[in-house]
């Protein structure tokens, strides 16, 4: 099935309890207040979780993502504009003032297609706007959940999660068991998510014409070599 299809219904309940939403909004509510900005496209949202606390902040946010599933879960939440679509063919109807894209959704991008992608960000922001994002480290993708596998075991549904690291990116294979009737049915979906260097992501912010202002662990902390999470908060030239 395609990624996060299935997973939608059930991904508030599976993801991670080490994602602390309310401090990465307030890391992303203070550039936003620092630069006036009064609207913003959460890129990648997913079922909406961080657009609901911009939103909540008095933000007019635009919601983007190419899963019909997280999106009607996110609608489910929050007051915004939530439109299916891949953000590499970034599409908005007018320059906005901010961009973000949380939880991993740049590790989803492909090495040879990230200047397009960020060129396409760039292109759909207003001058000196900032584009806050964050990627799962290479770190954690090769030495934390490459090759490994973990499980949630619910009342109602069993997750199994299998990661294969090889050539800088990570195949993970969901299998979700969800009870019915008596017995269950299974579903599979394959995401794959690259490992892209501080170094890579950098080159490439500053080719598509984004001058980048910070790199810090996990939205504003100071950087360590084992760090899961890198953010990069850079500005449209
Ligand atoms: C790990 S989830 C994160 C969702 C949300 N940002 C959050 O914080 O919970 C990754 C999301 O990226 C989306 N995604 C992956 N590739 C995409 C693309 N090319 N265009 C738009 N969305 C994409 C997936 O559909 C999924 O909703």
């Amino acid at each position: 099935m395609e990624p996060y299809s299935i997973l939608a219904k059930y991904y508030d309940k599976f993801s991670a309890d080490d994602c602390d939403y309310g401090a990465w909004a307030q890391y992303l509510l203070k550039i936003a207040s620092s630069c006036g900005a009064a609207e913003a496209a959460d890129l990648a949202c997913g079922t909406g979780k961080m657009t609901r606390l911009l939103v909540q902040a008095g933000l007019r946010m635009t919601g983007i993502d190419v899963s019909g599933d997280m999106l009607n879960v996110a609608r489910s939440k929050c007051r915004a504009v939530f439109v299916q679509q891949d953000m590499r063919k970034l599409a908005l109807t007018h320059p906005t003032d901010m961009a973000v894209c949380v939880n991993d959704g740049v590790n989803y991008i492909h090495p040879e297609e990230l200047v397009a992608f960020f060129a396409k960000v760039a292109a759909n922001l207003k001058c000196g706007a900032p584009f806050v994002f964050d990627v799962s480290s290479p770190y954690k993708l090769r030495e934390i959940i490459g090759d490994k596998v973990f499980y949630w075991d619910g009342e109602d549904e069993t997750l199994l999660w299998t990661n294969r690291f090889a050539h800088d990116s990570v195949r993970m294979d969901l299998t979700l068991f969800v009870r019915e009737g008596d017995g269950y049915r299974r579903y599979d979906e394959r995401h794959v998510q690259y490992a892209h260097t501080t170094e890579r992501l950098a080159d490439a912010l500053d080719t598509s014409g984004f001058d980048l202002r910070e790199v810090s662990d996990c939205y504003g902390k100071e950087l360590r070599s084992d760090s899961v999470r890198l953010t990069f908060y850079a500005t449209k030239r």
